[in-house]
């Protein structure tokens, strides 16, 4: 029986609760919701991004071309430029299998070129089949300047080329095409499909733009005296201005960022999509593979610096140094920026919590009304993290970002995690969490889970899964919640849960109390499931036993197993008082019925590696 109390009045539900978590990985920028469908649009790809980077990957030349980093350069802060000799040309093959483009859809092509004794390009549209859209020419004399062309698709195609020929000898740079139909038709926009179906999950906040490359390098110098060297931590003023002049640097997920899509581009998307903007900047103690804290005191005060200019940006009057560059690129009014997350998965509790003192206290000095929050490394649970909380509440934290990844059988018994959360220390940000898989019982258990979450709506306060966005083809981290390549984009069920719940926030919780035992027809609470798609893996000692201890079912292997059962294509044998796995070409499942009466059992069992994968 489930008894509902209409009058008991649980915690209110705030309209942000559900987010989203936008991170630049597996390409979600550049060949992802970053419209641009040229790739290494400024010749800036180098080892330092990928080591199988050159500065004309993804583009072919014919003739003379010659990647050049001298003082002809297009400006300080993009340092290469492509030197193309009469009669040569270049072609470019975007992203996947090459530039999209839709019969009767314009595109907006751009280069910047210097030509000083005069050329004329010739601008093509092509795939093997032939000629996409209408050839253009483009007369280019003099120093540096940007020249523009349109083209028309005549034919849809996801195989595209973009080609740029010279009848005389000229210096080329950010060469761009743009489909005019980007997002809310916005220029330097987003790609529509991905940015609609964020739109449509109705999230409460946008949480960017990482993730691990936000605070992966943050110790290193950047001043302007190291040049615009690669490896420089993600700078959010790198990203803003125009284009030509955003330095590009190596993503920490082993690719190049160009920037393209930048702090501008994530306020204005907040704003359009009615989610609360939540950036995050580093606090110079990184986690992520790297454990170290800064002592440079002047790096330090340089990123509390910036982070104050970074508010400012969003929220100064346009007489302000920061609030004029963000009217200057088109948005007189404030962003509105109410959150601020001060470190990502920094797992040095200490170092950290020091840190995050002195930027905490420099923007509450200047900016009382803003939340600032602080993390509590890559776990959720173990030493680090119950320091980090411990601290957290000693400083009088107000939010505290959590992350974890676990198994769908995690989610679904950890739904009182929240529970016994101390209702007088900081909130909870829950910014990163996701059951390991996009398979439906991945997403039911997300769903399960969040029932947790809401119930406790009073301390979790916001809460997003992760990562986002995932281009097929270049994909660093699984599950994701959004898929796509150059031309199609689909749903995880993950994603389905998500935008139930977005779209359904409710006001309050109505506390409820269920009894009783559910009825369930079949052993399926009573199944032992074992499933691998690993070769030579052996199983021993399985044991199920009750939440409270009791053991249901015990087997070393050591009689003819025949209890069990298995499906899938690879095979098993018993050897050696071992249930071995001897190949796999699919998945394979070892199943056994249990007692159609076991509620909550937990699943022990070992399994020895033994050789092989
Ligand atoms: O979302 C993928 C990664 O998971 C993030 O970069 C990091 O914060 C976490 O470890």
């Amino acid at each position: 029986a489930i008894t509902v109390d209409p009058s008991d009045e649980g915690a209110a539900i705030d309209d942000t609760m559900y987010g989203v978590f936008y991170e630049d990985i597996n390409r979600a920028a550049d060949g992802g919701l970053y419209a641009e469908l040229v790739q290494n649009r400024s010749f800036e790809y180098s080892t330092a991004d990928n080591a199988s980077y050159t500065p004309l990957t993804s583009w072919v030349a014919e003739g003379t071309a010659q990647v050049l980093n001298d003082d002809g350069r297009l400006n300080e802060r993009n340092r290469n430029y492509l030197s193309l000799d009469a009669g040569s040309s270049v072609t470019n093959a975007g992203y996947n299998t090459g530039v999209r483009v839709e019969k009767g859809k314009k595109y907006d092509f751009s280069v910047w070129a210097r030509a000083e004794s005069g050329t004329t390009l010739t601008v093509t549209l092509r795939d093997a089949a032939g000629t996409l859209a209408k050839v253009r020419q483009v007369a280019a004399k003099g120093k540096w300047r940007k020249y523009t062309a349109t083209f028309k698709a005549t034919r849809t195609s996801s195989h595209g080329r973009l080609a740029v020929a010279t009848t005389d000898h000229a210096a080329l740079d950010m060469v761009s095409l743009f489909p005019r139909d980007t997002y809310r038709h916005q220029s330097n926009g987003l790609r529509k499909d991905l940015a609609e179906k964020i739109e449509a999950l109705d999230p409460g906040f946008l949480r960017f733009p990482g993730g691990c490359l936000v605070n992966t390098g943050s110790m290193e110098d950047y001043s302007e005296a190291s040049g615009w060297q690669r490896e420089r931590s993600y700078q959010w003023k790198d990203t803003i201005g125009p284009v030509e002049e955003r330095a590009t640097n190596a993503n920490f997920w082993g690719y190049n960022q160009s920037y393209g899509l930048g702090y501008y581009e994530y306020f204005r998307f907040a704003e359009d999509i009615g989610a609360m903007p939540l950036p995050v900047v580093p606090a110079l103690v990184t986690g992520c593979g790297q454990n170290k804290a800064t002592d440079d005191d002047a790096l330090l005060k340089r990123h509390i610096q910036d982070t104050l200019d970074l508010i400012e940006f969003a929220n100064g009057p346009r007489g302000s140094e920061w609030g004029a560059k963000r009217a200057e690129m088109g948005h007189a009014k404030p962003f509105r920026l109410t959150h601020i997350g001060v470190g990502n998965e920094e797992n040095l509790p200490r170092e950290f919590m020091a840190r995050f003192k002195e930027f905490r206290a420099a923007i509450e000095a200047e900016h009382p009304d803003i939340t600032v929050v602080s993390n509590s490394g890559p776990d959720d649970s173990g030493t680090t993290f119950d320091t980090a909380w411990q601290l957290g509440r000693e400083a009088g934290v107000e939010m505290i970002d959590e992350h974890y990844y676990n198994s769908p059988q995690w989610f679904l018994k950890n739904n009182d995690r929240y529970d016994s959360y101390d209702r007088n220390g900081p909130k909870v940000f829950l910014g990163e969490y996701a059951s390991q898989g996009n398979a439906w019982k991945n997403a039911l258990s997300e769903a399960a889970f969040m029932t947790g979450l809401e119930r406790n709506a009073d301390i979790v306060k916001l809460a997003s899964y992760a990562p986002l966005l995932a281009n097929e083809d270049y994909v660093q981290w699984s599950p994701d919640m959004i898929w796509f390549n150059n031309h199609a984009s689909w749903n995880s069920a993950n994603y389905e849960v998500q935008k139930l719940f977005m779209n359904n926030t409710g006001d309050r919780v109505v506390p409820s109390r269920a009894t009783g035992t559910p009825a369930v027809s079949g052993p399926v609470t009573g199944a032992v499931g074992l499933s691998t798609w690993a070769t030579s893996v052996a199983y021993d000692d399985v044991k199920v036993t009750s939440a409270d201890g009791k053991t249901l079912l015990a087997d070393d292997f050591s009689g003819d197993a025949s209890r069990w059962t298995h499906s899938g294509t690879g095979s098993w044998t018993v050897q050696d008082g071992q249930y071995v796995q001897t190949d796999a070409a699919a998945e394979n499942t070892l199943v056994t019925a249990g007692d159609p009466t076991w509620q909550n059992y937990d699943l022990h069992v070992k399994a020895t590696k033994k050789s092989g994968k």
